[in-house]
């Protein structure tokens, strides 16, 4: 699957399996892919970069036969660079970095389209917008965290809405088909407010592994 397929227009639900049960993490996947969940997103930690450890490519690749979805990898991790290959071999169709890990962003791009992946680039709350804006018509993906990166459940971060317009704005100039996704605290009340200022692809892990009523229902409130 390749983001090329989808439409920056079109509104895109990215499961975080953060919020899956680990320990049916097969199930868990194929009911998101299921549920009509287009893309699948993995957040792969490190421990240094972000204060948590998730998976990495060994659990990814495992998984890619249990979904036809976009496998959308958000790495929290600090040398991005010595691991694309790998996730590439792991089954990813898109790979989206931090703008503060310790890299050279052009050539984590490059790397990134060399595999044949699409990629995207993101920043945490605290970091200014300005350092993204170079690279907004380099990638096919910016991510505009809503939460401080780490872990689920967390507050979404009103704060932050102004940056998707910014993005949007500066994407409808010089690289309209830019995707421009948002993760943290999304749930039906926050995608309305995001997708009004310009998101149109939507992680969410609590709100779509944990719905009551299940990730159909799930699927429709996070899309409408
Ligand atoms: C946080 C992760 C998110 C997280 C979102 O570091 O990047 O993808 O799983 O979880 P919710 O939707 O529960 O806020
Ligand atoms: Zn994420």
């Amino acid at each position: 699957m390749k983001i090329s397929a989808f439409k920056p227009q079109e509104i895109i639900i990215s499961p975080s399996i953060l919020a899956a049960d680990f320990a049916n993490l097969a199930p868990e996947v194929k009911s998101a892919y299921e549920a009509d969940a287009q893309f699948l997103h993995l957040d792969v930690m490190d421990g240094q970069f972000v204060p948590n450890i998730s998976f990495g490519p060994g659990v990814i690749s495992k998984l890619k036969p249990h979904s036809k979805a976009l496998f959308d990898a958000h790495l929290m991790i600090c040398h991005p660079q010595n691991y694309i290959e790998e996730f590439a071999k792991s089954g990813c169709d898109h790979v989206t970095f931090h703008i503060e890990s310790d890299c050279n962003a052009q050539e984590v791009i490059d790397q990134i389209h060399s595999h044949g992946m699409s990629a995207g680039l993101t920043l945490k709350p605290g970091t200014p917008i300005e350092s993204i804006l170079p690279y907004v018509d380099k990638v096919e993906m910016v991510l505009i965290m809503t939460v401080e990166p780490g872990f689920g459940g967390q507050s979404f971060m009103h704060d932050m809405v102004e940056r998707i317009s910014i993005v949007r704005k500066l994407a409808d100039e010089i690289n309209p088909n830019l995707h421009i996704q948002v993760d943290g605290g999304i749930n039906k009340e926050t995608s309305k407010i995001v997708r009004e200022a310009g998101a149109n692809v939507l992680v969410a892990g609590t709100a779509f592994f944990r719905h009551p009523e299940g990730m159909s229902t799930a699927k429709i409130d996070l899309s409408s």
